[in-house]
């Protein structure tokens, strides 16, 4: 049995160079890659990952040329009430992750609407960061505990971090070639399997995932620790354990 992880997170990074390499305008690779990221969401229900977190629009995307940008809250609003009904029938929970103040009215209306109404579903959680920053994160979480009057602790801040609610990513994956993380999960990451695609984000297909999955499978997750003593722990290699240290 191959182990699969329960939380994959994704920097979905190349649209832009996708379309622009066919002569398209910068958003066409966009619209592409809500289809990209549809088809990814029902092979992580179908591989049994319990938690889906992808990158859609960073702190550091409001500089760019403002048709990109209005373009790209044009397509979250439209693809948020496009795709309800798919989530629901896939059994998908979807969770908004970032600072929302900015966002215009109707697209925070759009996101609490459709949080609502996924809510009772059970098979994946997709966490969406959009106007999302790992410094942000951990600037508005230590924020939380001083209004709080609470002891700065990691324990403490980490349960004020924006997707406290699930453990932390076992597998994270950038396509498009970057080896960075450009801002995405700092805190969350700490102990995250790296997988880098050359592949543009709209051309991620499963076959894709697999090989992001392979090479999770094969990773020693060691925390620390050394191997003997994993496998004096567990009785098993690490790397036969998908799940990470916070769920256990
Ligand atoms: C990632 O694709 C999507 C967003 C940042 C919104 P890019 O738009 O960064 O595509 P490239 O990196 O320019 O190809
Ligand atoms: C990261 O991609 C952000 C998202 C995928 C939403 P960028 O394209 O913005 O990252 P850089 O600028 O190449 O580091
Ligand atoms: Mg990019």
């Amino acid at each position: 049995m191959i182990a699969v992880p329960n939380h994959v997170a994704i920097v979905m990074d190349g649209n832009g160079r996708w379309a622009t390499q066919r002569f398209l305008p910068r958003i066409a690779g966009h619209k592409q890659g809500v289809k990209s990221l549809r088809r990814c969401v029902e092979a992580c229900v179908v591989r049994g990952i319990k938690v889906l977190t992808i990158f859609a629009f960073s702190s550091e995307n409001w500089n760019r040329p403002s048709d990109e940008v209005s373009g790209l809250m044009e397509l979250l609003a439209m693809s948020l009430a496009a795709e309800v009904p798919r989530l629901q029938a896939n059994g998908v929970r979807l969770y908004f992750a970032g600072d929302r103040g900015r966002l215009s009215a109707k697209v925070q209306a759009g996101l609490a609407k459709a949080e609502a109404e996924t809510a009772g579903n059970r098979r994946l959680v997709l966490n969406v960061c959009f106007n999302y920053g790992g410094r942000w994160d951990i600037a508005q979480a230590a924020r939380k505990l001083v209004e709080r009057g609470e002891e700065i602790t990691e324990l403490a801040l980490d349960r004020a971090m924006s997707l406290a609610y699930v453990p932390d990513p076992d597998l994270l994956i950038r396509t498009g070639g970057e080896m960075r993380l450009s801002n995405f999960l700092l805190w969350q990451a700490a102990y995250s399997e790296l997988h880098f695609s050359v592949k543009f984000w709209p051309e991620f297909d499963e076959a894709a995932l697999d090989e992001a999955l392979a090479f999770f499978a094969t990773r020693e997750r060691r925390f620390g620790l050394t191997s003997s003593q994993l496998v004096a722990q567990t009785g098993a290699p690490a790397h036969l354990d998908g799940h990470s240290v916070k769920a256990a």
